[in-house]
């Protein structure tokens, strides 16, 4: 291999290289690592593509800061914002992806350890993917609180309220009722604190569709031990994934890299099927 090898040739040894490793040493402990890239083509915006990312398309919420939409003392504040920008994130509309149908497919074989989503669709769970593999680290819309007393508010009403747009109250209190997402400012899940050194378990880590821009979920793929492969099957080269001799890079679409990395496998054809069932 020389510096004027094509990219793709060097992709395409290296994903098949990978591939190997998985089947001779029978690699079972596989810690998977996600964010908005991978729900895209199921049609949810990411937060930071140029144009289509989420923080791009707020300003009919004339916001200080895109980011205010997240941020828990701009919604103690004013939820409003938040709540537009719910009605089109809310789950139930989308379907899962072909690279949440390969997470599902590693687990399916005994292969995943762990699937750490920084994604709030939860689209993992409506892959399949059983609740104890998943680790929703920025939390997710399958529940809601009042920010002020706590108590938890019923499923049904926070989905009427969502659909009409207006901002639901505590039955208790009358505090403001906010889905468990984890806002900037807020504490990430105890979950998520319990199991962030799995990756040194692991004996392969992947990353999908993530900037890996925020802490400290960014911080998870470093916790892979050196020696041990990392895969990154992203639009563009993130974090410090490429830096490692192991580091494997698919760039470009995840539903295409995750094809590519299962066509290597030889699974091409049960992620085909799993996905027309999904
Ligand atoms: N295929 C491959 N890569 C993609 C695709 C796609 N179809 N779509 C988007 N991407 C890539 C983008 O190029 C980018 O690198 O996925 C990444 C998405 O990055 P972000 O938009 O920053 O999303 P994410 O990393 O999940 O954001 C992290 O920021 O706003 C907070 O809490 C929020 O969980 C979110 C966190």
């Amino acid at each position: 291999v020389d510096e004027n090898t094509p990219t793709q040739v060097l992709e395409a040894r290296n994903i098949d290289a990978v591939a190997k490793y998985i089947q001779e040493k029978n690699v079972r402990h596989i810690v998977v690592m996600v964010g908005a890239g991978i729900s895209t083509s199921a049609g949810i915006p990411d937060f930071r593509s140029p144009g289509t990312g989420i923080y791009d398309n707020l300003a009919h919420l004339d916001l200080p800061d895109a980011e205010d939409v997240f941020d828990i003392g701009f919604f103690r504040n004013n939820p409003r914002p938040f709540y537009a920008l719910a009605r089109e994130l809310y789950p139930g509309k989308f379907r899962p992806t072909v690279a949440h149908c390969f997470i599902k497919l590693l687990h399916d074989k005994g292969r995943l350890l762990k699937h750490f989503t920084q994604n709030i669709d939860c689209l993992e769970r409506q892959a399949g993917l059983p609740g104890e593999m998943i680790i929703e680290a920025h939390g997710s819309f399958a529940s809601q609180h009042c920010i002020d007393c706590k108590a938890q508010f019923p499923d049904e009403l926070i989905k009427k309220a969502v659909q009409t747009g207006e901002v639901p109250r505590c039955l208790e209190c009358k505090g403001f009722v906010k889905p468990d997402i984890v806002f900037f400012g807020e504490a990430l899940p105890e979950e998520f604190f319990l199991n962030r050194h799995l990756p040194e378990d692991a004996d392969l880590c992947i990353v999908m569709g993530t900037s890996l821009s925020v802490q400290p979920f960014a911080s998870l793929p470093g916790f892979c031990k050196d020696g041990v492969p990392r895969v990154l099957i992203n639009m563009e080269r993130v974090g410090g994934m490429g830096s490692r001799p192991d580091d494997v890079l698919l760039l470009g679409d995840c539903d295409a890299g995750v094809r590519k990395f299962a066509k290597a496998l030889g699974w091409l054809e049960e992620l085909e099927a799993l996905w027309e069932k999904t």
